[in-house]
């Protein structure tokens, strides 16, 4: 690409006048291969459009969890839940993007005390007081997407250790986020969840995890929660990427549902929790674009 060319991510600016110093701090930056430093490739970075964008499908995601704040109860079954996201994403002009993602067959996932993630929703699905239940939602709107979740204390009242849980994760997830810095490594995020919970008694669910998003549901880094600092891929201002750490109160391994495939429980049968937001990386530090 030439100084003059139009910059490579869409700005319509000249390069000299874009990425140009960015691409040469990238190219000179000497990474530690045993530590799997990974450069980031260009199409995980977007320009202030395509950012406006995510925006978009975020105020609409956030407006789904809101309506999920207002009718989660005590007696209701997880598909009203499922079809009233439904109904909102689409009357905004969006899509919900778990709805057919790898044959996922719904617009949320529902996952209730030892679900991990993943669960499915259904009509003999019925909330009890003092469930914790996570409710996790993807929104596109005009081809970008915005990811995020939120843990719900079924009426309100639950056991002190499901209620700490529940705190605690949401805790981590802020940890984590802090821990998201532009010219740092990806790993950061996970030696900030991983301390964080371990010293709170807690193990950290590491076969599933983050991930970039924007330009698709899922792309790369993947966004590990319990891993070695100044390991992975760089992250760089324009990248945006999840935090959401799956955090059990027992031992950290899972098993997925053999007859649905999806449904992700903890293998000991302990509680899980899960907060998730969608993250920005910018020149200073990070934006959250979706809660
Ligand atoms: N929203 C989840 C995530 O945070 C992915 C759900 S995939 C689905 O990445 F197919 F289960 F919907
Ligand atoms: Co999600
Ligand atoms: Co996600």
């Amino acid at each position: 690409m030439k100084r003059n060319d139009p910059c490579w991510c869409g700005s319509g600016k000249k390069y000299k006048k874009c990425h140009l110093d960015f691409d040469a701090r990238l190219a000179e930056l000497d990474l530690n291969i045993s530590l799997s430093q990974i450069r980031p490739t260009h199409d995980l970075i977007y320009n202030a459009r395509e950012i406006e964008a995510i925006k978009k499908a975020a105020v609409i995601n956030s407006g789904a969890l809101d309506l999920i704040d207002k009718l989660i109860k005590p007696g209701l079954d997880t598909l009203s839940l499922d079809s009233a996201v439904h109904d909102y994403i689409v009357e905004h002009g969006g899509h919900p993007s778990c709805l057919g993602f790898e044959g996922f067959p719904n617009s949320i996932c529902t996952s209730i005390n030892n679900v991990v993630c993943h669960g499915i929703p259904s009509k003999d699905e019925i909330l009890q007081a003092g469930d914790i239940v996570n409710v996790d939602i993807t929104t596109d709107l005009d081809g970008y997407f915005a990811d995020a979740s939120r843990m719900y204390i079924v009426g309100g009242k639950t056991t002190p250790e499901a209620e700490r849980l529940v705190k605690i994760t949401r805790e981590i997830m802020e940890e984590g986020i802090r821990a998201v810095k532009p010219w740092h490594f990806v790993g950061d995020v996970g030696a900030a969840c991983g301390a964080m919970a371990h010293a709170n008694g807690y193990s950290v669910v590491t076969i599933l995890g983050g991930h970039g998003v924007g330009r698709e549901f899922h792309t790369a880094p993947f966004v590990s929660h319990d891993c070695a600092a100044n390991t992975g891929m760089l992250l760089v201002p324009g990248m945006v990427i999840t935090v959401e750490p799956m955090i059990n109160a027992g031992v950290k391994d899972v098993v997925t549902d053999e007859d649905d495939k999806w449904t992700v429980r903890t293998a000991d049968g302990s509680l899980s929790a899960q907060w998730e937001k969608t993250v920005l990386i910018t020149e200073n530090g990070t934006e959250v674009l979706a809660s």
